[in-house]
């Protein structure tokens, strides 16, 4: 039953009330671990044991040279040393954005634990080799599909039946099978997020939530980074 009211007039659609978050668990800087990344890999293996649906899932924020934002949802693919990977099309709208602005957002919002988390930071590429061992482990219909995607261009559907199947021609391979040798386009591939900010947030009853924010110490080695860990008012 949904906790929410909703008025409805022909100028307005107004909501009230909410879920209460009411989780038992508390976030201070005493209690996390010194690394964002560390806490992240903690976090993000309790979602997957409380089966949170899709906690891969985030939201990633880009902007143009003149700051005009735009979001979307994204697959988180790795965490390494230095950061949070997603895959996708170099000739995206995001992939345009961020070759002119290599500022990201992510966002993470594990509903069933009334759990988000938010990182901020700049973006570099992967190379050539790292995505071209990642193309190599994804399923041939969805390397066949990076082939004849030309993302976030307009496109009638008739359009990309027929990318696909020139293809599906030209690799000698049908997106049903199961292994092929579909090359890895040079026009898709990976993105890496280096955190400079990251906060940890927790729902609490009566809004009063925990937040935990860790920043970047400038300068801090690059192999073993520094951050301040802050305790932040809901
Ligand atoms: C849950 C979810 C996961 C997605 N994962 C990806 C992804 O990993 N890579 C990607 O390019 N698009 C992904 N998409 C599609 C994007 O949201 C978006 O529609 C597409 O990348 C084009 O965005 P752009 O025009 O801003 O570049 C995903 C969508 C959803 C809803």
């Amino acid at each position: 039953m949904s906790s929410l009211s909703v008025e409805e007039s022909a100028d307005r659609l107004q909501v009230q009330g909410h879920l209460q978050y009411d989780t038992p668990d508390h976030i201070t800087p005493s209690n996390v671990h010194p690394s964002p990344l560390e806490q992240f890999h903690i976090w993000f293996n309790d979602a997957r044991n409380a089966s949170v649906r899709e906690p891969d899932a985030m939201s990633l924020s880009t902007a143009t040279a003149s700051g005009i934002p735009s979001s979307r949802m994204v697959l988180f693919k790795q965490l390494d040393k230095r950061g949070f990977v997603f895959y996708t099309n170099y000739t995206s709208r995001k992939s345009r954005e961020l070759e002119e602005n290599p500022q990201a957002a992510l966002l993470f919002f594990w509903r069933e634990m009334s759990r988000q988390v938010r990182v901020l930071g700049t973006v570099e590429k992967l190379s050539k080799e790292e995505n071209e061992e990642y193309f190599k482990s994804r399923p041939v219909g969805t390397q066949l599909g990076a082939w004849a995607s030309k993302q976030s261009s307009v496109v009638v559907e008739d359009v990309l039946a027929s990318r696909l199947a020139k293809f599906v021609e030209q690799f000698g391979i049908q997106a049903s099978g199961k292994d092929g040798d579909v090359p890895s386009p040079d026009f898709w591939g990976g993105w890496r997020v280096i955190p400079r900010e990251v906060e940890f947030w927790l729902g609490k009853p009566s809004r009063l939530h925990d937040r935990v924010r860790y920043l970047h110490i400038a300068g801090s080695p690059e192999d073993q980074p520094q951050w301040t860990i802050d305790r932040l008012s809901p």
